[in-house]
């Protein structure tokens, strides 16, 4: 069997074709970061029309790349939700239409389930049931995971994302969008120990996440310092860096020791980040259980984790209609196996 999947939730335009037997045959990235640059951050607007003008292209290059012919494409599975509603309408239309055409089903994903999916596109995959830590832009989510679709939610973000707390501190340290690639980067010049950031609500038992506080707690450590050197600047982006991997260490440990699950899943943008594998390595050494996480590439969005959560839900026989209708607000935990 194989699976188009398209991902056009937010400002990459993903197209990949995964098959059962021979696997991943092609993933094509197209990221906007050029044109949202200049801005900060995502322009919803800016983002449909360059999903317009790149996704079909990109679904004949991959066709094309593959030796696909439309006769061996079982189903096509398009990023549904949650995410930008306008970008998020040009994949389910381009994938209805083509479904139409070409008399197979199409598959709306749930975009979280496909980054909690993408570790399993690599050879050494996780078993059922783990705990999955997906930290993305967008959200920060910790949760039980028994099979397909069925996911418990141990606990949340109660306000920023993590990824979107990397984003905001970049800006504050005058680095680019998005953040979490650079904030890591200056981070590798900083010296430890020179500022002890707090690791929000570990003080209390519970498996909820807050950012926004560590957030204000750069501005003002930045706001203390006339004309930050970049020395200084690193060695706060690496205090910022540190407090997060810790954090989220400390909230995995308590999932982990809750559920006595002996696997541990990480998965969305910013478990690209190695400060935070690294903790989280020490800490599943220390509890004698297994980390995975997504190659590099497929940490952010992509295509090849849609096409997979695609295939995987073909299986099931999941199919729709014809109709076109997105999800912008979508909690993973409304999925069905
Ligand atoms: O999963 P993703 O591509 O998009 C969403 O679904 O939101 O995640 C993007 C987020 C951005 O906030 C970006 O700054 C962050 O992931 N990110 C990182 C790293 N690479 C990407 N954060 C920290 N360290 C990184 N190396
Ligand atoms: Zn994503």
């Amino acid at each position: 069997m194989r699976v188009l999947g398209i991902e056009t939730s937010c400002d990459e335009t993903g197209v990949a074709i995964f098959d059962d037997q021979e696997g991943l045959l092609v993933d094509l990235l197209f990221s906007q970061i050029e044109i949202h640059k200049a801005y900060g951050g995502v322009v919803p607007e800016l983002a449909s029309r360059d999903h317009i003008r790149k996704a079909l292209p990109m679904i004949k290059q991959a066709l094309e790349e593959s030796k696909t012919t439309i006769h061996d494409i079982d189903a096509i599975a398009y990023t549904a939700g949650p995410g930008l509603v306008g970008a998020l309408l040009v994949g389910a239309s381009i994938a209805k239409s083509l479904a139409y055409a070409w008399h197979i089903p199409a598959i709306g994903i749930h975009h979280m389930e496909g980054h909690l999916l993408a570790p399993m596109l690599s050879p050494d995959r996780p078993e059922y049931p783990f705990v999955a830590l997906l930290v993305s832009g967008g959200h920060t989510q910790m949760l039980s995971c028994e099979g397909l679709g069925q996911y418990e939610l141990l606990g949340e973000s109660l306000d920023d994302a993590a990824g979107e707390a990397f984003d905001k501190v970049a800006k504050m340290l005058g680095l680019g969008y998005p953040g979490g690639p650079e904030v890591a980067e200056l981070a590798k010049s900083g010296i430890a120990g020179i500022y002890q950031f707090p690791r929000p609500m570990t003080d209390r038992p519970g498996l909820d996440f807050s950012f926004s506080g560590l957030k204000t707690f750069t501005m003002n450590t930045l706001a203390d310092i006339d004309a930050p050197t970049e020395q200084e600047k690193a060695n706060i982006a690496l205090a910022f860096q540190t407090a997060v991997a810790d954090t989220i260490r400390i909230k995995c440990k308590r999932a982990l020791d809750k559920t006595v699950h002996s696997s541990l899943v990480i998965a969305g943008g910013v478990s690209a980040n190695l400060a935070l594998r690294a903790a989280l390595e020490k800490l599943s050494a220390d509890q004698g259980c297994r980390l995975y996480y997504p190659e590099f590439k497929l940490c952010t969005d992509n295509g090849a984790m849609i096409a997979y959560a695609g295939l995987q839900r073909l299986k099931l026989g999941h199919d729709e209609d014809l109709s076109i209708s997105v999800m912008p607000r979508w909690p993973i935990t409304q999925l069905s196996g």
